[in-house]
């Protein structure tokens, strides 16, 4: 019998601190051993000229989340995250969402039995409370942080979702008493209602109107009294999904303060603006997210934030859509206006290769920033390091081998989810991960899907290193 699983051989080693040429030996899914010269092994990887790199941690990824009337996301537990495999991703936290007047309980058990037997790499569940009832705050959720579930995100927009302030402050009080991490969907409800109607009083409809109707400032004030709220109940809190400078000096602010604020920007806010929204007919439904993208200098100030630190995690924020259907993008009402737009757009499967090609390939950031805001600081924040987010003897043997060299043109095809578009097609891209490994299994290979679903597992997560813990608060 062989010493070792699997050695991959001959590439460059790259975690979050570090960049070091050296084989990695695997055995039992996890890697035992780095080092040089292993050759007895079942399989041996050649990663001669190539990097070999964490699995992605998406940390921001919404799947099968019921939608609205008539609405249906393009992704499942399957496609999802088979579109992260071929993306270099092997984990994945999607959010399962509380409807209203339903138990977190109930909403988790209908989840996890979608995720059950479907998916391609691990999942971790956050949850979305949009109902925080005395039994939800009192009850339920500090048992669910107990079980693993140890971060939620809550909304200051969208009709069933938004919390107003003192919602907001009593979630927020869980957290603290439990030691969870709250996210924040930053966008001020009233002044987007606001700006809707005047729009639709002013026959302005069309896809590109949703920009116009969630400017900065909506985001900026929310950002702002969410950073404040947090700070009133001495808690912490990560700003999700962050679009433009003015949001993103509000986190650098809170921080400089000494606040423990932490800040996430996506894809889309590094390659999309408003103005991808303004397609031809109904083409600009396909760029409708929100925050929405908005425009070159906002592009800037998100890098700044990612390379000086205000951004710990780079995510998709993953909502995919399909376009061509009544239930996707083209559903009839958003014909009307686009307020009926479903909010979303797909990303998981490029997130990590057009980051790798816009921010490594050109210099904005080096290959270690690379890994910490795509895989060391996401399993960190949330609770999943070292076992995900790096390479170290005892991780979890997640791991993308990227060819640097590879040029191509990105396709929907390449990236594989339920949708029928991928916002970034088209784009020149530098880089590719020519290899995912989830926990010693190789699930693709050259761009193809080699592993069954089923191989991804859930994972319960330990408290985030920033969470005040209920210790912290007794002893402080
Ligand atoms: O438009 C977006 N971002 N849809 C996904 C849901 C959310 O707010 O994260
Ligand atoms: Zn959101
Ligand atoms: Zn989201």
């Amino acid at each position: 019998m062989a010493q070792f699983d699997t050695v991959i051989r001959g590439g460059t080693v790259v975690t979050a601190g570090d960049r070091i040429a050296c084989d990695v030996a695997i055995s039992g899914g996890r890697v035992i051993a780095l080092g040089t010269g292993f050759s007895d092994a079942a399989e041996i990887i050649d990663a001669t000229g190539k990097w070999v790199l964490p699995g992605g941690v998406d940390a921001h990824v919404h799947l099968s989340q019921p939608s609205g009337e008539g609405i249906v996301m393009a992704d499942d537990f399957e496609t999802g995250t088979r579109s992260a495999a071929l993306g270099g991703t092997t984990t994945v936290m999607p959010f399962c969402l509380q409807e209203k007047g339903q138990s977190l309980r109930a909403a988790l058990t209908a989840y996890h039995a979608k995720a059950a037997g479907a998916c391609h790499v691990d999942v971790s569940f956050h949850l979305i409370i949009s109902d925080p009832t005395d039994q939800v705050l009192g009850q339920e959720l500090p048992a669910l942080v107990e079980d693993g579930y140890t971060s939620f995100k809550i909304f200051m927009t969208y009709e069933g979702l938004a919390l107003n302030d003192r919602e907001i402050l009593d979630v927020m009080a869980v957290a603290r008493e439990t030691g969870a991490l709250v996210m924040v969907h930053a966008e001020n409800y009233d002044a987007i209602r606001f700006m809707t109607e005047q729009l639709e009083k002013a026959g302005r409809t069309a896809p590109r109107f949703h920009a116009t109707s969630r400017p900065v400032a909506v985001e900026r004030e929310a950002t702002h009294r969410a950073i404040s709220l947090a700070e009133v109940v001495d808690v912490p809190v990560m700003i999700v999904h962050v679009s433009n400078r003015e949001a993103m000096e509000q986190i650098r602010w809170a921080q400089q303060k000494g606040l423990t604020v932490l800040g996430e920007t996506c894809t889309q806010y590094l390659v999309l603006t408003e103005q991808d929204l303004d397609g031809l007919g109904m083409e600009g439904t396909k760029y409708v997210c929100s925050p929405p993208p908005r425009d070159v200098a906002s592009q800037e100030a998100c890098w700044e934030g990612l390379r000086t630190g205000v951004f710990n995690i780079f995510s998709s924020d993953h909502c995919a859509f399909r376009y061509d259907d009544p239930q996707g993008k083209l559903t009839p009402k958003g014909r009307t206006s686009f307020r009926w737009v479903p909010n979303g757009i797909p990303g998981v499967g490029a997130r990590l290769p057009i980051l790798f090609s816009e921010g490594v390939m050109t210099g904005r950031i080096d290959i270690e920033r690379f890994v910490a805001l795509t895989a060391a600081n996401p399993a960190k924040t949330y609770g999943l390091y070292p076992r995900k987010g790096t390479i170290a003897v005892g991780s979890d043997a997640d791991i993308a081998i990227w060819d640097p060299t590879r040029k191509l043109t990105l396709t929907h095809d390449m990236v594989r989810d339920g949708a029928d578009y991928t916002p970034y097609e088209g784009r020149q891209i530098t880089g590719w991960p020519v290899l995912t490994m989830v926990r010693g299994r190789t699930i693709v290979r050259d761009g193809a899907l080699v592993g069954e679903k089923g191989h991804g597992l859930h994972l319960a997560r330990a408290r985030s290193p920033y969470a005040k813990t209920p210790e912290a608060k007794t002893s402080a």
